[in-house]
């Protein structure tokens, strides 16, 4: 996949949302009711507690073709990973913005330890609740990288 975003740059933006979707990082988010809903067959009363499960909505097969494949080509791809609708991530074009800067310059230049190439893939997840972060990031002390 490195190798196919540095021939191809212009996937970036595709490849970014493609990550967000198959990496859904906040996996969750909790709604209360306000009024009595049915969702398919479940009733749900007013002021009942919702775990929305973006993650799983994000791999849902009735929305995406082959949706455990991860594909930087996937159009569309109308994930849900920023929410939906009136509380959709105001943050949003600035994560995408600073995402596309940062990884088209580690494209750019690889960062190398030991002739092993490093990239933010690299790391360690530790799943939370309901969110996924990095744990740790394997860098090695300064003196051991290269850019290449
Ligand atoms: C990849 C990075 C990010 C992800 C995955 C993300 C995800 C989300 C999600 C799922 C929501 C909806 C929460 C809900 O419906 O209850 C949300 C809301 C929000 N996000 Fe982000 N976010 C990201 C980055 C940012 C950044 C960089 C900022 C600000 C600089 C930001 C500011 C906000 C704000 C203010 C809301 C609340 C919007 C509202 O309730 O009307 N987010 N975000």
């Amino acid at each position: 996949m490195i190798e196919d975003l540095q021939a191809n740059p212009e996937l970036l933006p595709d490849a970014i949302e493609e990550v967000l979707r198959y990496r859904t990082s906040i996996a969750g988010i909790l709604r209360m009711t306000r009024t009595d809903t049915q969702i398919g067959t479940i009733a749900i009363k007013a002021g009942e507690r919702v775990l929305l499960q973006l993650a799983s909505a994000n791999h849902d097969e009735a929305a995406f073709a082959d949706p455990d494949r991860f594909d930087i080509r996937r159009t569309p791809n109308r994930h849900i990973s920023f929410g939906h609708s009136i509380h959709f991530c105001l943050g949003a074009p600035l994560a995408r913005m600073e995402s596309r800067i940062a990884l088209h310059a580690m494209l750019e230049r690889p960062l190398t330890c030991n002739g092993v190439l490093m990239y933010p893939l690299h790391y360690h997840w530790v799943h939370l609740v309901y969110s996924r972060t990095r744990s740790t990031f394997p860098l090695p002390s300064l003196h051991k990288l290269h850019y290449i």
